[in-house]
């Protein structure tokens, strides 16, 4: 057999610029609210209980039309407007998403053709709660290494197709609901760098009751999601501070620079002893979306982002601290300059 031919040298992409920056947020819920009573029709459990261990409120659940990909396109549309960015302008939609159950394996390439952003390079990541965090970093990376220019990422999560709601542990804490960025190119980075990673040895910890190919075998009920809260609860407290207070030292700044704080909203509680323990200043607004939205996994983060920026504080231009963490467990953090 001849020899290979020596192989050609590859020309690279090109260099992107210094960074990028959020230029917009959406954001959808679905229509129904659904109070604790509801579900405590469902549940031994009582509105005060909830309120007191979670923080929750209420949450929203999609009716019929209201999919994953339909809530990820609304949100999308909204921080697209906001952004001032053209559909044909996006080169890459990211989708962070644990409850797309769609025929097609992955609901990103119907988002980008929704959007108006047909030929887009389209593709959803599954890192359940701490999805968001990470698809932000990914499209971050893409636009500093020139791959992408405009990048849509979105969490949207149908939390109902797979939240069992008779589960006395996981019931009362799940909803549904879209959140959505526009990031772009940035001469000045608006966007730190991403810390982030796994402990796949505990992935148990949240996870479905079984696995699609043992639900051929008995299909009913389908699979559903189950949590040890109170393992995940304990590794929380103490992990978000950690890579909370890594990912502000890796941007250069510190707690006091800080306009907002926007945590995953898993539980209030999870919430504000993490804040405590960065050391957040007063003036730093902390999200606390739980109340009203539950926890939407991927979609928390950009929820609760988008609700900060709606109650008008002047947050615009500020620096906000991300951390999403959940299944996997996997966990990412990052320092944004909010638009
Ligand atoms: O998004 C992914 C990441 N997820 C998280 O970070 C979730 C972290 N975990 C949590 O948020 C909390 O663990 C929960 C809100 C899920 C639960 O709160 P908890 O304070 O950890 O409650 P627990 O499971 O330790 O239960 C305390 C008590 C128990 O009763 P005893 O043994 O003290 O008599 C439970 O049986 O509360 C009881 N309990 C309930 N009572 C009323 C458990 N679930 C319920 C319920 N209603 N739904």
């Amino acid at each position: 057999m001849a020899a290979a031919p020596a192989p050609a040298a590859l020309r690279a992409a090109p260099a992107g610029p210094a960074g990028s920056r959020i230029l917009g947020v959406g954001a959808y819920r679905p229509a129904r609210i659904v109070g604790n009573e509801e579900i405590c029709t469902r549940i031994d459990s009582d509105d005060a209980w909830i309120r007191q261990r979670s923080g929750i409120a209420t949450r929203h659940f999609a009716g019929p039309g209201e999919t994953v990909v339909t809530m990820a396109v609304e949100a999308g549309l909204k921080a697209l407007a906001q952004a001032g960015v053209a559909p044909a302008q996006v080169d890459l939609v990211l989708l962070a998403s644990m409850s797309h159950l769609g025929r097609a394996s992955a609901a990103a390439p119907e988002v980008a053709h929704l959007l108006g952003a047909g030929r887009a390079a389209a593709t959803d990541l599954s890192a359940a709660c701490a999805g968001f965090c990470y698809a932000l970093g990914v499209a971050d990376s893409m636009i500093r290494a020139g791959a992408a220019r405009h990048v849509v990422v979105v969490g949207a999560e149908r939390m109902t197709d797979i939240v069992d709601p008779y589960d006395r542990d996981t019931a009362f804490i799940f909803g549904d609901g879209a959140g959505a960025v526009v990031l772009g190119p940035a001469a000045v980075p608006g966007v730190g760098p991403v810390v982030w990673g796994t402990e796949g040895d505990r992935h148990g910890l949240i996870a479905r009751d079984r696995s699609w190919p043992e639900a051929r075998e008995r299909p009913d009920p389908w699979p559903t999601l189950r949590m040890d809260g109170p393992q995940v609860f304990r590794w929380a407290i103490a992990k978000v501070p950690e890579i909370g207070g890594a990912a502000l030292a890796a941007a250069g700044v510190t707690a006091a620079d800080l306009a907002a704080f926007v945590p995953h909203q898993a539980n209030l509680r999870i919430v504000d002893t993490s804040a405590r323990r960065l050391g957040l200043p007063g003036h730093t607004a902390v999200a606390r979306d739980i109340v009203r939205s539950g926890n939407t996994s991927a979609a928390s983060v950009p929820l609760a982002l988008d609700d900060l920026l709606a109650r008008g504080e002047l947050l615009s231009g500020g620096l906000a601290l991300l951390v999403g963490f959940g299944a996997g467990l996997a966990y990412a953090a990052q320092v944004v300059a909010l638009p």
